[in-house]
């Protein structure tokens, strides 16, 4: 049977291939001393990766046939985002680890100092690419699109789900408080990428409550997958070590609904997310698909 991940395998390639270019331009090495900030950025943001959010902004965005180019552009910008949280969450006082897609985390590729600062700058750079008139020539836009990136990344969101996180421990949480933990550290920057589709396509907020409900639903069982692999999956095709969660003591849903209701769990949010989809026909198929792979990955 050939699975619906694999069906899913030309997008992607098809993605990383034109984030890796457009990243390849976006950060030159300039000739001077920061030339080793830069080098960091680019170990960190080019060859590797998923690039499911990226993917997820293309999809949003066919939806109301936005221009490409500048969909790509805010495909771009999420994965800043994204590659920033993830140098971080490495760093020795978060995560502590080694390998990230399959290579040295940028801390232990450079130093911690330089990995900071290449999350900081990507984190800039991220807005800097949304603000650009390229992205979109309607202001409002640009401007909503800023908000809702940094509403989705700061304290509210991304920030916040990794203070949650940090402070996760069996005692601390139940499933609401792992819910809210997920939705916060993860389910934030993919709702983005929903979101960012209708500021793209000018979709009033009013029809947009189809695609809050798959961004939210595909969000938890994407982190619930995650967690999954961190018990089941192989450190080798994950490229990054796993087992962390359990000796670290977190909560996740695994830790608190054990391996099988957790995947009982993540199956019934997909077909959920994929029902909120039921008004559109299949122009929203990618976005079907990609519901699927997030739950059948091994990486
Ligand atoms: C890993 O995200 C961190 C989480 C939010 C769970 P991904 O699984 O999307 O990582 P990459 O981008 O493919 O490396
Ligand atoms: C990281 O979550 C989420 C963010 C970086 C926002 P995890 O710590 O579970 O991600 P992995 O397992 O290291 O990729
Ligand atoms: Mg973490
Ligand atoms: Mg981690
Ligand atoms: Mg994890």
């Amino acid at each position: 049977m050939v699975s619906h991940s694999q069906s899913l395998k030309p997008a992607l390639d098809a993605i990383g291939k034109a984030i890796d270019q457009r990243f390849d331009r976006l950060i030159p090495v300039p000739e001077d001393s920061r030339a080793r900030l830069y080098e960091a950025m680019r170990h960190a943001a080019i060859g590797g990766g998923k690039r499911m959010r990226p993917l997820l902004v293309v999809a949003a965005c066919d939806l109301f046939h936005v221009d490409r180019e500048r969909a790509l552009r805010v495909a771009i910008a999420i994965e800043c985002i994204h590659v920033y949280s993830l140098i971080h969450d490495d760093l020795p006082c978060m995560d502590d680890d080694d390998m990230r897609r399959g290579k040295p985390t940028v801390h232990k590729a450079f130093d911690e100092a330089t990995a900071v600062l290449a999350g900081d700058s990507l984190h800039a750079l991220a807005f800097e690419v949304l603000a650009d008139e390229a992205t979109h020539e309607d202001p409002f836009a640009r401007l909503e699109l800023i908000t809702a990136l940094a509403t989705a990344s700061g304290p509210a969101g991304m920030a916040g789900g990794q203070m949650m996180d940090l402070v996760a421990e069996h005692e601390l949480y139940d499933i609401i408080g792992v819910t809210r933990l997920q939705q916060l550290k993860t389910g934030a920057l993919i709702g983005f990428c929903l979101e960012a589709g209708a500021i793209m396509g000018r979709i009033p907020d009013s029809q947009r409550t189809p695609l809050h409900g798959y961004a939210r639903d595909l969000g938890l069982a994407f982190q619930i997958a995650d967690d999954l692999l961190d018990v089941e999956g192989s450190a080798e095709k994950a490229g990054k070590a796993l087992r962390k969660d359990e000796a670290a003591g977190k909560a996740t849903f695994v830790s608190l609904l054990g391996v099988e209701r957790a995947r009982t769990q993540a199956r019934m949010l997909i077909d959920q997310a994929i029902e909120h989809l039921a008004s559109f026909g299949e122009e929203a198929d990618l976005l079907r698909a990609i519901a699927r792979f997030a739950i059948e990955r091994d990486r």
